[in-house]
């Protein structure tokens, strides 16, 4: 995610934080790249649309789901106004084939604050006694 981040830095000057608060072993490799794959059409969207000169992403775990939040200091002023296009369309099919989902809203005092969620214990987890700490951990090596 960093190498991402730093690539958006490089090639269009917008800088970034990055706020992990989330063990390895809390985000499986599919969690992971689900939450990858929003970063990424989410940074090409802020470099092609927003005009933002920073993004915030942030990665925590609440209660029984992990959180993505991606905030943007860009033009961003309505959500009324964002027509959904393919981009966000894909994230939010991706997001919901996994229990996850996709939500919008105005940063203060504008830009765009992406949050993508993904449950801790995935729909097709054979072990629902699994505790809930292992948010989608892999039980094989990581
Ligand atoms: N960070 C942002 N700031 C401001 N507007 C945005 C931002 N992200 C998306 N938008 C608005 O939402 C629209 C939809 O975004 P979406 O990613 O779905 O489509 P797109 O980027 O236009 O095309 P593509 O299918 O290639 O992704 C954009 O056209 C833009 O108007
Ligand atoms: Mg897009």
């Amino acid at each position: 995610m960093t190498s991402l981040l730093n690539r958006m830095k490089d090639a269009s000057g917008i800088g970034y934080t990055l706020n992990a608060d989330i063990d390895d072993d809390e985000l499986s490799a599919e969690g992971f790249e689900l939450f990858y794959r929003v970063l990424q059409e989410a940074v090409t969207n802020v470099i092609r649309h927003s005009g933002a000169t920073h993004v915030k992403v942030s990665l925590h775990k609440e209660e029984d789901r992990l959180v993505m939040r991606i905030r943007d200091n860009g033009a961003a002023s309505s959500i009324d106004a964002i027509e959904e296009g393919f981009g966000l369309q894909v994230m939010k099919s991706r997001l919901s084939e996994r229990g996850g989902k996709l939500s919008l809203a105005i940063a203060h005092p504008s830009g765009l604050e992406i949050q993508a969620f993904i449950p801790c214990t995935g729909q097709d987890k054979k072990e629902p006694e699994q505790e809930k700490e292992d948010c989608y951990a892999e039980t094989g090596s990581h």
